[in-house]
């Protein structure tokens, strides 16, 4: 039986522009500023459905919130590859889980120049107030933060030679400093850890370091020291990119290799330390932190025993809620510097995806609170469907949960984040609200839901004019006009 959710996975034709939304409930009065998200809008492409639901064409969604109320718009991204579809109706590069059609020569060009795909459907990010979509690939797209209308591709024009490029980069409040990581392709592949002032596009290396076969990693965490790689057994293959297939499928799962941490010094670039721990997958770090009297690192993932997930989240899969979609857990490494064993247990045993902390005030520091997607009744079929807010220092969970409706990944937002990250402002480290997209699959409507983060108990919720797919990631940008991110 087709499960309830499928509105979240079929295209929106229309766009909206600033349109106000009914709202039930009170919004908090200081709430005020943009959530801006990112996520797949269109399935089809001349009118042939993609194949897996990271490959939805990009369509950013914005919503203002100021004086109590909710305006709504969303926006496709007119990429190259979204006009290159709309055009000549077939795709004009390879995506994560679907190929675009080429001919012997065209991939033999390929081989010798390859072009990326600029279909930015991860995430957001800014530099300075210019907003721009961001997905793994280095093209990003920059776009109007008030029309959302594309302005076009970001050329660096640093010199940065990658090939592939986290949409999960992270923030240093401190160096106003943007902290990301990518992989260069090449006869002998190479992680890179790069940084960028966060006013500026030029990126500066940090460091690289070969990777035989580079694993495929979604993200990475940081501490103020060190930067944090998940290197997986999901691993890129010898005779990859030179056969015509989907990225993803370029990559394999070796029952034969551990996990292993890359532990980068961020002040020279070498790596320091590589703990091996049991295979798992990651698609999201939760957070990271020092702990300098035992000269160890803290690293909270959103761990899966293997990278069967990736298929999981194929559309036909989804769609037919038949098989069921593998959960996370929340797991605690700590990992020695020099020499020493791994500890490593779970924190919450999931499914759990989507983790959310209050990256302002404790990104890199020990922290209480994790705000993620979970599900009512695990082991979860198709996608999660409550929110789930987790006191780490208690051991407790409190749940917001209705039936029918589908959250999507939870925003915090401080009530009043400190001027300087990291001192204490005596604000407790949930005092704010969680925001989310809902799909209501009674009516096939979306809204915007406002969660009081401390008791996790609904303030509002405003009703969006349509049923919107579902999203991936966003920001939130408060209208202080500070450099701010609310999440890596
Ligand atoms: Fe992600």
């Amino acid at each position: 039986m087709e499960p309830p959710y499928t509105a979240g996975l079929e295209s929106i034709d229309r766009e909206f522009d600033r349109i106000e939304c009914s709202a039930e409930g009170t919004i908090p009065s200081w709430l005020s500023g943009t959530l801006l998200r990112n996520g797949p809008g269109r399935f089809e492409v001349g009118g042939q459905p993609v194949t897996h639901w990271f490959d939805g064409l990009a369509m950013v969604r914005r919503f203002r919130i100021q004086d109590g109320t909710v305006t709504v718009s969303n926006r496709f991204l007119r990429s190259k590859e979204y006009e290159h579809a709309t055009h000549e109706g077939e795709l004009r590069c390879d995506q994560f889980g679907t190929t675009a059609p080429s001919s012997v020569l065209d991939r033999l060009r390929e081989m010798m120049n390859p072009t990326l795909t600029d279909n930015a459907s991860i995430s957001v990010d800014r530099i300075g107030q210019q907003p721009i979509a961001i997905t793994e690939t280095p093209n990003a797209v920059a776009f109007d933060a008030e029309t959302l209308a594309t302005e076009g591709g970001l050329d660096h024009n640093d010199g940065l030679s990658i090939t592939g490029s986290l949409a999960h980069p992270h923030y240093d409040f401190n160096r106003e400093m943007v902290v990301n990581m990518g992989v260069e392709f090449g006869r002998t592949s190479e992680y890179v850890l790069f940084e960028r002032p966060t006013d500026s596009r030029i990126r500066r290396e940090i460091g690289r370091v070969a990777a035989d076969r580079p694993a495929y990693f979604h993200s990475f965490g940081l501490t103020e020291r060190y930067a944090i790689l998940l290197e997986s057994p999901l691993r890129l293959d010898r005779t990859a990119l030179l056969r015509h297939r989907p990225f993803i499928e370029n990559y394999s799962w070796d029952d034969s290799l551990p996990s292993r941490f890359l532990i980068f010094d961020r002040e020279s670039g070498a790596v320091v330390s590589r703990p091996a721990v049991d295979p798992c997958f990651v698609f999201h770090h939760v957070n990271a932190f020092e702990l300098p009297a035992e000269n160890r690192v803290v690293v909270d993932v959103i761990a899966f025993e293997n990278s069967e997930v990736i298929q999981s989240l194929s559309l036909d899969r989804l769609r037919s809620g038949e098989e069921p979609v593998p959960g996370g857990e929340l797991r605690r490494y700590r990992l020695p510097i020099e020499g020493g064993a791994v500890e490593e247990r779970s924190l919450f045993s999931g499914p759990i995806e989507f983790p959310m902390i209050n990256y302002r005030q404790v990104s890199t520091r020990p922290y209480r609170y994790l705000y993620a997607c979970g599900h009512t009744n695990p082991p979860a079929i198709g996608l999660l469907n409550c929110l789930v807010k987790y006191d780490l220092e208690t051991g407790t969970r409190s749940v917001w949960h209705e039936p029918g409706v589908y959250p999507t990944e939870p925003v915090f937002v401080d009530r009043a984040p400190a001027p300087v990250p990291g001192v204490d402002t005596g604000t407790d480290e949930d005092d704010g609200v969680v925001l989310s997209v809902l799909l209501d699959t009674r009516s096939d409507r979306s809204a915007l839901l406002v969660l009081d983060a401390a008791s996790f108990s609904e303030l509002a919720r405003a009703r969006l004019p349509a049923g919107f797919p579902f999203g991936f990631h966003g920001q939130w940008y408060p209208d202080d006009g500070r450099p701010h991110r609310t999440m890596p």
